[in-house]
């Protein structure tokens, strides 16, 4: 059977997985929005892979008052309801909903950390470890973390651990990151924090280092010798939905750039680890995210982009302006698509772009990393009546994960005529993979204390560091934002953008061979 998942009825286990130690996993914002859109979920699906031992417990925290009953009975009917739903009358619903109890409690109040702490004295028997999920607005990631503290709930035991994970953002610019990772920093030793970037969980995205560096082929060309130029594309189809005061406030830059871009861009250009260690991988990670280069504010005029969506149509479905969407301002100027091109200042990467754009309302969901290697000298092929198109590698990181690589071959006849042709690998082709969010990795790592695929405190400033300069310099008045239409490709002045460098965006639009 190797290392293949099997998949048993409805359960899907993996036998290579080792169970999780037994923990209590407290998530505060019991009652959110990513509670039960994404963590029970993916608790479920961890369940469902047998790697939660008996002794696991879950206990929510939030100001609700109410029973454990009704939080058990708010939370079944609520997975009832997601698309794909759960399936809820189900054995691994019933496991893992007779383990789920509630702590109602102000996050600001230190009575509520005197209550978490009696649950853990009741579950000393099982287990001492703790987990404590952030589920919360930022605003409260430094109080609850501070609380945590005082209340004596980090302090490590031998053989016990207390984690804390943070989600998302975090931190709005360079100050407040630093002064939120100093404000956890007092009260938790860093290998106890994880600070979540979600794409780090997405199977594409831990496969680069397979492929880099698990193969002998590509890293002798994965440098300036080979590679012309790399895109690195997170298109989205979602408009800014219900999040319209998050989102204006914040804008693409902030929101995509310093974290999940950098990430993929990290990923792509970053030296070969020593080892799969934790702080290895992270600290070849923070070096390339340190060593892009720092724009200065004229650099901004045809290195940055910034676009707001007009009203239009994504998948057949009509979209209004982004100034006419809840809690948006109508004369909003925040940025719901980004491209930028940057430099990565080391001796691999001297001179090669990195050309990044994300945004939302666009034509099509894509998110991928596009290797563009040099062209081949055409002195053989000159008589042909179109230029060869350069090769071109393209991780495929949603949806359709997989990998495809694009070369020339001959077409079949008497005459020389050359073709592209495409190799592609797909997932979904090669393995059985059981149903995720993308979370399971995250979670899991987290249970058995694997920090790998979590920001450090130095990436994450790192991250803010690089993008300050850029917001400083599309703020300094020169830079209008750019409209283009919801389902469209985003705004013509960044296909000018690459153009000046003689360069093309792969259009979103298109089929895969
Ligand atoms: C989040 C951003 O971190 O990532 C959202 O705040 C964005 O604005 C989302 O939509 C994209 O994640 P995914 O996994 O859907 O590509």
């Amino acid at each position: 059977m190797g290392s293949e998942t099997v998949v048993l009825g409805q359960k899907v286990l993996a036998p290579d997985t080792a169970p999780a130690p037994a923990s209590t996993f407290f998530i505060f914002g019991a009652s959110g929005d990513l509670t039960k859109r994404l963590l029970l979920p993916s608790l479920y699906n961890l369940a469902n892979e047998g790697v939660l031992v008996d002794d696991f417990a879950i206990v929510g925290v939030d100001r609700v008052e109410q029973s454990e009953e009704d939080y058990r009975a708010y939370l079944t009917d609520e997975v009832a309801n997601l698309p794909g739903h759960l399936d809820t009358e189900g054995e691994t619903w019933k496991w893992l909903i007779s383990r789920i109890g509630y702590v109602a409690g102000d996050f600001e109040d230190p009575a509520t950390y005197g209550r978490i702490r009696e649950r853990l004295e009741r579950r000393r028997q099982q287990t001492g470890n703790a987990v404590f999920y952030l589920a919360v607005a930022p605003r409260f990631f430094a109080t609850i973390s501070e609380q945590l503290g005082a209340a004596g709930l980090l302090k490590e035991e031998p053989e016990t651990f207390r984690h804390v994970v943070v989600e998302k953002p975090f931190g709005t610019d360079l100050p407040s990151a630093r002064a939120l990772n100093r404000r956890l920093l007092a009260v938790a030793d860093e290998r106890q924090i994880y600070r979540i970037d979600h794409f780090l969980g997405k199977e594409t995205v831990q496969n680069m280092m397979a492929l880099r560096f698990g193969n002998g082929i590509f890293e002798p060309i994965w440098s300036k010798e080979y590679i012309d130029h790399v895109q690195i594309t997170a298109a989205e189809t979602v408009t800014v939905e219900q999040r319209g005061r998050f989102y204006d406030a914040t804008g693409a830059l902030r929101d995509m750039v310093p974290n999940h871009m950098f990430q993929l861009l990290a990923m792509t250009a970053m030296e070969p680890p020593n080892s799969f260690d934790a702080d290895a991988v992270r600290t070849e990670k923070t070096k390339v995210i340190e060593a892009i280069r720092h724009m200065r504010p004229n650099d901004a005029i045809g290195a940055a982009v910034r676009g707001q969506y007009r009203a239009g149509f994504v998948n057949g479905q009509a979209v209004r302006d982004y100034r006419a969407e809840r809690d948006v301002d109508p004369e909003s100027r925040t940025e719901t698509y980004v491209a930028l091109k940057c430099f990565v200042d080391s001796w691999r990467w001297n001179g090669v772009p990195f050309y990044v754009r994300t945004g939302k309302a666009l034509a099509v969901r894509r998110t991928e990393i596009a290797i563009q290697f040099k062209r081949a000298p055409g002195v053989l092929f000159r008589h042909l009546p179109t230029a060869l198109k350069p090769n071109l590698m393209v991780i495929h990181v949603q949806p359709d994960e997989g990998v495809s690589l694009r070369f020339a071959a001959k077409v079949p006849g008497r005459k020389v005529k050359l073709s592209e042709v495409e190799m592609d690998f797909k997932y979904a082709d090669y393995f059985k993979a059981a149903p995720s969010t993308g979370y399971e990795t995250l979670i899991y790592d987290c249970l058995c204390g694997d920090p790998t695929l979590f920001q450090r405190a130095d990436t994450i400033e790192a991250g803010w560091e690089a993008v300050e300069p850029i917001i400083e310099a599309v703020s300094g008045g020169e830079d209008e934002v750019q409209f283009y239409s919801a389902g469209s490709n985003g705004p013509a002045m960044a296909d000018v953008m690459l153009a000046q460098d003689g360069f093309q965006w792969l259009p979103l639009e298109r089929e895969r061979r």
